[in-house]
């Protein structure tokens, strides 16, 4: 991939995106409601426009009570609706009708490779923010998972975009088919949670188009969506929120998109280019967009014209939303029967087993001794991460679970082993308290590691409970690492040297480090921050109820500095060299002028994310530049065992605006139901262009019951293998052989099939 081609982006991103050759083939439903809006915009005062278009509330934007019209009612998303707080601040309000159902956080959605259970899910979302009086959802969150230590690497889907187009598109019709708009964020390149307000992101086209857009893409373009976010930071030097080519060039022209942008909470950053650029809504304040807005439209800054565009794209939505009368709202609680059951299966579908060595399903003929060890066993994992927060109803803990689970057929012992509360993000201490709580840490570590060792001792199993939680990951602050937390390394060393059986369950949204704990455990699997039901589906699948059938949603490195933007030192920011660009400038100048250039270039960099990965980001790095992994992409057992056969195509050559469709046979070849995710990749033998190693381009979930076997029909239409091409400023066919790589995973390659691109 070249890296030069970064450098341009700055220089491409500038030029407006005259000529656009790619067609819209999109046309929104919203569009209807057209002739109905002018009629409401020629009643309407400029005072009346202007006030629609910034926050009326935290989470409320004006109507025109005058005409009718409500207001907009926002909920944060995007796995359970956010509680009732104060119109103007972020305290709650202490109601008990507002305890929602806490769905899988979007990783674990994720997991289940289902766009069917997306639907689910958004279904789930959708009636119960109706249940609150809401009119738009903020969610679902889909930025692509760029680095391991995100901080909300938990909330987004994956590092792949297929999946992550396939989930959200999933997602969208799911919520907007039952009332609901949806706002999908954070456009774009929201990929860090660390200067998330101040990075600028410098990106190649390619990348851009090719990697991160297409879930964004494919939720209007499939989902015909009706929200957008605009995300915190800036693209090629343009805030996200007055990035005319994000909003007004990619978005709407090109993409078709009808509806409303609303800002990130406190990420306008000005009026005249905002409302040119496409925003409507100034979230949570009217510093850029109330009276400033008036002002520029009477001093002829903005064009009347343009404020009522972006009325009429808000009105589009509100008209498509039926508001819920406010005395028709909160009348029950929000979490529901029917809701709960969609997160039970989401989260029994979404539980990835990496490895067994035979311990699972746990054995339970003759009454063993369970040692239940980990905080995580009791910890709550609904709340944290600020926006993303639950207020749930209820959250079965995998001890909680297991107890239900095993009553009569097992004893289970309890200890805490670690303590869940430590964070690794950082406070000023002072020295002295530093000491302090380093001697309490300690002597708390040596109480806990006892009491799980004396508990391992008994036990006839050990389940460890790892991993991380909400306070690790979050929102504003990426992790420093990927390592478990809270000593969990260490602990597992001293159990096995008491107990080698131990079953390693991790409930974490993101990657871990697994070098310790992979070699010290007879089996190991995630369980995610897995919702209201999370306890509940664990135990279904440890004690072989259901058999496992998650697959992982991104990559596991071996060690965190693997993975593409640490390899390339893009990633964290402001390390000195850190970047190749600052490298790649001095080569070609003299010593004193490339000094220089250096060094500004360096004190630029502490916001600014050089993508120089390009188009490689996750198993597409490890893939291409043969980097051996943990756990590949895609990666996950079951209870039992499937074989493919018979691989076919319909066509050996294809013609551009064919569809190559592919069968094949796969067969339980086990004792137990399961499903299997069968993956189809794509690998370029002779391209024109650069490309990954490999790319994920069909996959269909399979239930399977034993021995059963089923004839699987898969399609990728030729069309969904073009490139961004940036000379011509459109989508261009690599009209060449590929090969097609059937499989479990990006490592697990079953069957291939070569064919001819004519
Ligand atoms: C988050 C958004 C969220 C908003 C409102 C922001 O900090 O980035 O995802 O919807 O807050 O809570």
């Amino acid at each position: 991939m070249s890296k030069i081609s970064s450098i341009l982006v700055f220089a491409i991103l500038a030029i407006p995106l005259a000529g656009f050759s790619s067609e819209k083939t999109h046309r929104s439903a919203l569009l209807q409601y057209d002739q109905q809006i002018d009629g409401i915009i020629s009643q309407m005062t400029l005072e009346e426009k202007v006030n629609m278009l910034h926050a009326k509330h935290m989470f409320t934007s004006a109507g025109i009570e005058r005409l009718g019209i409500a207001d907009m009612i926002y909920a944060d998303g995007p796995f359970g609706i956010r509680e009732e707080m104060q119109p103007d601040g972020w305290a709650g309000l202490g109601w008990d009708t507002d305890k929602a159902t806490f769905f899988p956080t979007g990783s674990a959605l994720a997991a289940t490779w289902s766009p069917e259970l997306a639907y689910s899910y958004g279904t789930g979302m959708a009636r119960e923010a109706k249940l609150r009086g809401k009119d738009m959802l903020l969610g679902p969150a889909i930025n692509i998972q760029r680095i391991p230590t995100g901080g909300r690497t938990y909330e987004y889907l994956s590092e792949d975009p297929f999946l992550s187009s396939k989930l959200a598109v999933g997602y969208t019709k799911g919520v907007q088919d039952n009332g609901i708009a949806v706002c999908v964020k954070h456009f774009a390149l929201n990929n860090q949670e660390n200067n998330r307000g101040t990075v600028n992101v410098v990106i190649g086209e390619r990348a851009m188009r090719e990697i991160y857009l297409p879930p964004f893409r494919a939720t209007v373009e499939e989902g015909d969506a009706y929200g957008f976010m605009s995300a915190y930071n800036k693209i090629g030097g343009k805030w996200c929120a007055e990035n005319e080519m994000l909003l007004n060039k990619i978005l709407r022209q090109e993409w078709g998109f009808a509806g409303m942008v609303i800002s990130d909470w406190g990420g306008t950053h000005s009026t005249v280019g905002s409302v040119k650029s496409g925003l409507n809504v100034e979230m949570p304040d009217k510093k850029f967009m109330g009276k400033a807005l008036m002002d520029s439209v009477k001093a002829g800054l903005v064009a009347e014209d343009i404020v009522n565009q972006r009325v009429r794209e808000i009105l589009r939505v509100r008209l498509a939303i039926k508001a819920v009368p406010e005395n028709e709202a909160n009348k029950q609680i929000t979490s529901q029967p029917a809701q709960q059951k969609i997160a039970y299966e989401v989260a029994s579908k979404s539980i990835v087993l990496l490895k067994n060595d035979g311990i699972l399903p746990l054995q339970l003929k003759n009454k063993p001794v369970i040692a239940v060890i980990g905080a995580n066993a009791t910890q709550i994992m609904a709340s944290g991460g600020l926006g993303a927060g639950v207020k749930t109803l209820y959250e079965v803990t995998p001890l909680e679970g297991l107890k239900k689970k095993l009553e009569g057929k097992a004893e289970i012992i309890f200890a805490k082993g670690y303590d869940g509360a430590e964070s690794n993000r950082f406070r000023r201490r002072t020295p002295e308290e530093i000491e302090k709580q380093a001697q309490e840490k300690k002597l708390n570590a040596e109480i806990l590691t006892k009491e799980a060792l004396e508990a391992a001792a008994k036990a006839t199993v050990v389940l460890f409970i790892a991993g991380d939680n909400r306070s690790v990951e979050t929102e504003g602050t990426d992790r420093k690492d990927i390592f478990l937390p809270s000593g969990q390394d260490e602990l597992i060393q001293k159990i096995a040297q008491v107990n080698p059986n131990i079953v390693t369950v991790l409930t974490s949204g993101a990657p871990n480090d697994l070098k310790n704990v992979n070699p010290l455990s007879k089996a190991l699997l995630i369980s995610w921050f897995n919702g209201s039901e999370g306890g509940n589906a664990l135990a279904d699948v440890l004690t072989g109820n259901i058999s496992p059938s998650g697959r992982l949603p991104f990559t596991l490195p071996v060690k965190l500095e693997d993975s593409p933007a640490y390899a390339l030192g893009n990633y964290p920011q402001g390390k000195k060299n850190a970047d190749v660009f600052a490298n790649l400038v001095s080569e070609t100048e003299d010593a004193a002028k490339a000094q220089a250039k250096k060094e500004e270039v360096q004190k630029a960099d502490a916001n600014t994310a050089y993508y120089s990965e390009e188009s490689l980001v996750g198993y597409r790095w490890f893939d291409t530049k043969n980097v051996q992994v943990m756990y590949p992409f895609g990666y996950g057992l079951t209870y039992t065992t499937f074989d493919y056969s018979n691989l076919k195509t319909d066509q050996k050559e294809y013609g551009v605006n064919d569809v190559i469709t592919i069968t094949l046979k796969v067969k339980n070849t086990g004792k137990v139901a399961a499903d299997e995710v069968v993956q189809v990749y794509v690998h370029r033998i002779n391209p024109r262009v650069e490309w990954p190693q490999k790319e994920l381009k069909s996959f269909s979930r399979v239930p399977l019951v034993a021995g059963e076997s089923k004839n699987i029909t898969l399609q990728i239409p030729v069309k969904s293998l073009q490139y961004w091409n940036v000379t011509k400023q459109a989508w261009d066919d690599d009209l060449c052989n590929i090969e097609l790589l059937v499989g479990a995973s990006a490592g697990t390659i079953k069957l291939k099939k070569k064919v001819a691109l004519k």
